[in-house]
């Protein structure tokens, strides 16, 4: 068995294969002296997935789409964050036992910490899926005030509900107050790389914008937030920051948060550069 040598991680989900944890994650372990595997586990079901998981002695798991949610259930525990949150994309088996976390906000707070104080701060989220609960606890956890934007009234009016804050339809994009607007919906993601959730005209009151999307690294969202002389955060911190902490969650150990940013970039930006070369062919 593969595992008697090696502690084995996986990426769960379904489609897996386009995903860039497998070059990160391998690509930390390799830099830390870490003996292990990253694989790709494209799964049909939750539960089938978990006990596959357990009975394989997989050490732990990035939990992607459409798991984030149903796999919940299966596992022996779910951190408090993960629960509140409502989605696990972490898995870390501690004394046999398989327990579920969630990273992407605190890759969230981190990215955006970055570039602006968010304690005390108003930040406009734009949806009210998982990413978009995942960034309203991150802002609360923080100390900062969100508000929900969305396009279902219904969706967004509950999550606003369940966290306490205040909900804003679409319209009111147009007039709606907040020192950031984070956007979590995936609009403007590649290939619609010319759909934008929010119009120009409205970018400019904010005085950041972040895109949680990393495929392009600069949505048009970003480009014409940039043209309106707002601070803007992509999505690529993110998504290294929320792997950076499943290493950590993994390991216990200090992840190379440096190198794993460069691996990532050089990888979309070769593919920017395939991409437009294809399209000028
Ligand atoms: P995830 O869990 O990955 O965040 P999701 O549950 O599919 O994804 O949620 C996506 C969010 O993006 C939702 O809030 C969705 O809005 P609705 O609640 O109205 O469905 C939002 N979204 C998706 N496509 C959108 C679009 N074309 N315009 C505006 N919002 C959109």
């Amino acid at each position: 068995m593969i595992g008697a040598h090696r502690k084995i991680y996986v990426l769960l989900g379904n489609p897996v294969g386009h995903s860039l944890s497998p070059l990160m994650h391998a690509t930390a372990f390799r830099e830390m002296g870490v003996h292990a595997l990253y694989i790709p586990f494209c799964a049909d079901n939750a539960e089938e997935a978990v006990r596959d998981i357990q009975t394989l002695g997989i050490e732990g798991a990035s939990v992607t789409l459409p798991f984030k949610t149903s796999i919940m259930p299966h596992l022996d525990e779910v951190d408090e964050s993960a629960r509140r949150i409502g989605a696990v994309n972490t898995i870390v088996r501690r004394q046999g036992r398989l327990v579920g976390y969630n990273t992407d906000w605190i890759g969230l707070v981190r990215s955006l910490g970055g570039s602006t104080d968010i304690r005390d701060s108003r930040f406009a989220i734009l949806g009210a899926g998982g990413a978009g609960r995942a960034a309203v606890f991150g802002i609360l956890q923080e100390g900062g005030m969100p508000l929900v934007v969305n396009r279902t009234p219904e969706k967004g009016r509950a999550l606003a509900r369940e966290f306490g804050c205040r909900f804003h339809p679409f319209p009111d994009m147009a007039t709606l107050k907040a020192d950031g607007l984070i956007q979590t919906t995936p609009v403007g993601m590649w290939p619609d790389t010319e759909a934008t959730p929010a119009a120009r005209e409205h970018l400019g009151r904010f005085k950041l914008v972040m895109d949680i999307i990393y495929n392009p690294l600069r949505t048009r969202l970003l480009r014409e937030a940039a043209e309106a002389g707002c601070a803007v955060v992509d999505g690529l911190e993110m998504f290294v920051r929320q792997g950076a902490e499943q290493i950590r969650l993994w390991t216990g150990r200090e992840p190379p948060v440096g190198l794993m940013r460069k691996v990532v970039w050089d990888r979309l930006k070769k593919a920017e550069n395939e991409d437009r070369a294809d399209k000028e062919s």
